[in-house]
């Protein structure tokens, strides 16, 4: 159908881009992606594309704006350079907690940015763990929606720990936390959070479930501000939890959230890789699971025209 396979990469996580490479054994495709010194952003192809099969992987994380920019100024790069088809690999989809309008005159730019990938050129997309899976009807292209549970419920098998209680951060996902605690074989319990508006503070109102002697396992989707997951702490400690453990998707951890984290009881933060996490903001306390063989597998089947819901059966 399509040619052979290439995959580029804009700046927003190239070590990824690389995993990925590794795990399909090729090489990355060669292309410049800069800003000029008037902030407007270039790009170059530096090798031929035409009818060629495209991923570009790029994660909408931080500079979420410039992340954006470079996404759309390279599809539309490669579309002007006959490239066959064009997959936007967004290991972390951002603006996905604006899918709603719930307050008077806001924006919806979970719907807004699809727009804009799809009109840039992109064919179709490839993205781990959206914050609501209802984002993929704000695309009128094919979108493959991968999940990074079972690489964080298998780290946790690994270690056959005994006396678990997987806990919700709230009812909204509760669903996602209910299949680590499947895989787990372990109880749920869930948190009444409550955030104010638009503010980032969280309150954890209360708790359904029994964790008191037991171990908790915290899992969600994605740390911002650190506000949710530490409240979550907080209230299963107090409940008489033994230990606990928290585990998310997305490390986003804005501002000074991976101090506070590791500063608090909690004892192990487990993350992926689908955003990159600097430096500044590594700790021991910190492990960090590659979704890069789970993309690069996704990348294959995508390319063959085989089965993606497969690789999760
Ligand atoms: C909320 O619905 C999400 O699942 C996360 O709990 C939330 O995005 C985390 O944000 P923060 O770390 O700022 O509390």
């Amino acid at each position: 159908m399509f040619s052979d396979l290439a995959v580029f990469t804009g700046n927003a996580h190239p070590e990824l881009a690389e995993s990925i490479c590794r795990s399909l054994e090729m090489p990355l495709g060669q292309c410049d992606v800069f800003e000029f010194s008037n902030e407007n952003i270039f790009v170059r192809i530096l090798e031929n594309v035409r009818s060629r099969d495209v991923f570009i992987v790029q994660p909408i994380s931080s500079p979420v704006n410039r992340s954006v920019m470079e996404l759309l100024i390279m599809i539309d790069a490669f579309k002007r350079a006959s490239a066959g088809r064009i997959t936007a690999v967004m290991p972390y989809y951002g603006y996905g907690r604006s899918d709603k309008k719930d307050q008077p005159r806001v924006p919806i730019t979970a719907r807004l940015l699809a727009n804009l990938i799809e009109t840039a050129g992109a064919d179709r997309v490839l993205t781990v763990d959206l914050h609501a899976g209802q984002i993929q009807g704000f695309f009128n292209i094919p979108v493959d929606e991968l999940t990074a549970l079972y690489t964080l419920s298998r780290y946790f098998k690994e270690r056959d720990l005994a006396e678990v209680t997987v806990l919700a951060t709230d009812v909204g996902d509760a669903k996602r936390a209910r299949n680590i605690a499947r895989q787990l074989d372990t109880p749920l319990a869930i948190v009444d959070k409550e955030r104010m508006g638009n503010e980032e503070t969280v309150s954890a109102l209360s708790l359904i479930g029994e964790v008191d002697g037991r171990h908790v396992l915290i899992a969600d989707d994605e740390i911002l501000t650190g506000g949710t997951i530490l409240a979550a702490a907080r209230i299963a400690l107090d409940r008489g939890a033994r230990s606990v453990t928290a585990a998310c998707i997305h490390p986003i951890l804005s501002g000074g959230a991976a101090a506070k984290i590791c500063g608090s009881d909690i004892e192990e933060l487990v993350v992926t890789d689908t955003i990159p996490l600097p430096p500044e903001k590594r700790d021991p306390k910190i492990t960090v699971l590659t979704v890069a063989p789970l993309i690069g597998e996704a990348i294959t089947r995508i390319h063959t025209g085989q089965s993606v819901g497969e690789l999760f059966q």
